[in-house]
């Protein structure tokens, strides 16, 4: 196997926040995202999945360097992320781009597109007007809209057209990695599928690099190569495609998939339905995070944190993982 060097690759990423329930209240530690890890090569795709609340869009910030991590650390193309380090936060920008949920809140409505897209062409490069109209063209063109739109503003267009502008400018400056915070979640369903071949089709085309965060397996199923897995800010499972979901190890990974049509594990395994409320990440259950909802929880989960092991072939984090 010849080893590529990830373009992006964290260790150890956790966020955490100082909140304040009320006025009176003591200050309390929100785990937003804890103990992150892994590593992503040039046109892959690493699938982020969880509930609401779990971490995802905080770990997007820190990758986008909006936000600094309180602990670990990653790295763009073999360089260490400062985010203090205001040149270096200039050039990672243009290497990582994201896409976000909201089509509609994501552009500027006084901008037209053709302006949209040429903007982070002025800040970082050195293209003359007409070659900086020159790419904004092509680019339309490649994420399928007609280059007449370039006069016209967000509002003229509908979700689905709204997604390809977001998805075109975040590719203005040729970047490695993509970050797409749930970027089809908002759209109509006979839209996502349109919007997801898109994406691949520009992986291809430019090695592109996804880390592709959705709360939603059965859209993670077609373009994922690796899981990642949380719950309540940690890694719960965390391996190849094909092995955490035709075999997941950790039940609130099978939870998951029992509760997504269209995405059948191997059926031997016993359904695990995802019973109860997810905890307040304000206050996680002790131990297992995930003990409460359970349905295999004994003493020791309550008690002991599990870490992330191996087992077959992917990272688990359950004391009783390939038992139950
Ligand atoms: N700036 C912040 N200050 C305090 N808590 C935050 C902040 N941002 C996110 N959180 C909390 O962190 C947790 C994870 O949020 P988020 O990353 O948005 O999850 P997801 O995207 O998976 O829904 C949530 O409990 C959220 O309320
Ligand atoms: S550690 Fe215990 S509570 Fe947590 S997932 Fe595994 S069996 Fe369930
Ligand atoms: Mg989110």
């Amino acid at each position: 196997m010849n080893a590529v060097t990830p373009v992006l690759e964290a260790y150890d990423l956790t966020r955490h926040y100082t909140v304040k329930e009320s006025a009176f209240s003591e200050t309390k530690i929100l785990k937003a995202v804890n103990g992150v890890s892994f590593a992503l090569q040039p046109g892959r795709t690493l699938a982020v999945v969880g509930e609401s609340g779990c971490g995802k869009s905080t770990l997007a910030r820190l990758l986008t360097l909006i936000e600094a991590p309180t602990q670990g650390t990653f790295s763009v193309n073999g360089v260490n992320a400062d985010i203090t380090d205001k040149a270096q936060v200039k050039s990672l920008r243009s290497s990582i781009q994201m896409i976000f949920q909201d089509p509609y809140g994501s552009l500027n409505p006084r901008k037209k597109v053709g302006t949209i897209l040429e903007e982070p062409l002025i800040i970082n490069t050195n293209l003359t007007r007409a070659e900086r109209e020159e790419a904004a063209r092509a680019m339309m063109a490649k994420v399928g809209l007609r280059p007449e739109y370039y006069n016209r503003y967000p509002h003229m267009f509908s979700g689905g057209q709204r997604q390809r502008i977001a998805i075109a400018r975040a590719l203005m400056l040729q970047p490695g990695v993509i970050i797409a915070d749930e970027p089809v979640s908002a759209l109509d369903v006979s839209i996502q599928a349109q919007v997801l071949n898109l994406l691949m089709d520009l992986q291809e085309e430019f090695n592109l690099a996804y880390l592709f965060i959705s709360h939603d397996l059965s859209v993670v199923r077609h373009l994922a190569n690796d899981v990642l897995v949380m719950y309540l800010g940690r890694p719960a499972e965390q391996g190849p495609k094909e092995i955490v979901f035709d075999n997941p190890l950790h039940p609130y990974t099978r939870g998951l998939l029992a509760s997504t049509p269209r995405v059948n594990p191997d059926d031997r395994l016993e359904r695990v339905e995802l019973r109860g409320e997810l905890p307040s990440p304000l206050n996680p259950p002790p131990g297992c995070a995930f003990h409460r909802r359970c349905p295999f929880a004994q003493d020791k989960c309550a008690q002991e944190r599990p870490e992330p092991r191996e087992i077959q072939g992917r990272a688990v984090s359950c004391h009783f993982a390939g038992e139950v």
